[in-house]
């Protein structure tokens, strides 16, 4: 297997303040990580099954035309369906407020290319931007997709290729829409599992209509593909 070892440090800025600068944006990405975790879990778990209560509830009423008057003898289950449906309420405002960083005032290519200035700075990583048309063909909710996609498959080269060198392609005019992020590091082979970035990227990608492909050799480097909707 081939290693390929980062080029040597360029930047002028003194070593401990580089180190200061990794440092915060590794915290700020373990929180995103971990922020993203909760909203999976909780929209997984909870607010499925929150939902999935309050619709037998609901069948339940329709079936049974007088449900909940008062003094009745199902008055406390309408109770308890007025607490579930706030529940459910509470739920899906914590998942907006979880909901990962959003795009900066900078649009997608100005943070993509932010972020790859840092990508050299700090970690020696070149990253190469070609694009093909403007982002704004896109609509938000699938722009919004390309940068968190983007963003998770730039992490994973940066945390676990090796590689020195990145491609990000951004093909905005192809219909669909197609987004490649290509490294020359170790690649793998088997499906790893633990990780929520790929599952993460794959349902973000069927969130839209599209998909995601991961292409990897070991030892020869690993391509991400987002495709969007036909
Ligand atoms: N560009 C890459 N080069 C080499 N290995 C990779 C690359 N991208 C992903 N992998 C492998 O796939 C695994 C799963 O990636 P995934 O993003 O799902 O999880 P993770 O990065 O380990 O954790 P998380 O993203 O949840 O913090 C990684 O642990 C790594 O072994
Ligand atoms: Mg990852």
């Amino acid at each position: 297997m081939k290693e390929v070892r980062p080029a040597e440090r360029q930047s002028t800025e003194p070593p401990a303040t580089i180190a200061r600068t990794a440092a915060r944006q590794a915290a700020e990405e373990a929180v995103d990580r971990e922020r993203s975790r909760i909203a999976r879990e909780l929209h997984d778990g909870i607010a499925t099954d929150l939902a999935a209560a309050i619709s037998l509830f609901k069948a339940y009423m329709e079936g049974h035309p007088g449900f909940g008057k008062q003094g009745g003898p199902d008055e406390i289950l309408a109770d308890v369906f007025g607490i579930l449906e706030r529940m459910l309420k509470q739920v899906r405002e914590t998942l907006a407020e979880l909901r990962p960083r959003p795009i900066g005032p900078e649009g997608l290519m100005g943070d993509l290319r932010i972020q790859a200035d840092e990508f050299a700075r700090l970690y020696s990583i070149r990253v190469e931007i070609s694009s093909n048309g403007t982002e704004d063909m896109l609509p938000p909710q699938q722009r919004e997709v390309v940068y968190q996609v983007v963003r998770e498959a730039l992490t994973n080269v940066r945390r676990h290729s090796g590689s020195s060198i990145c491609r990000v392609k951004m093909a905005f005019a192809a219909k669909p829409f197609m987004i490649e992020v290509s490294d020359e590091g170790r690649g793998f082979t088997a499906t790893p599992s633990g990780g929520y970035g790929l599952v993460g990227m794959r349902e973000r990608a069927a969130g839209i209509g599209g998909r995601l492909e991961v292409v990897s050799t070991d030892g020869r480097g690993t391509t991400v593909f987002l495709f969007g909707p036909n």
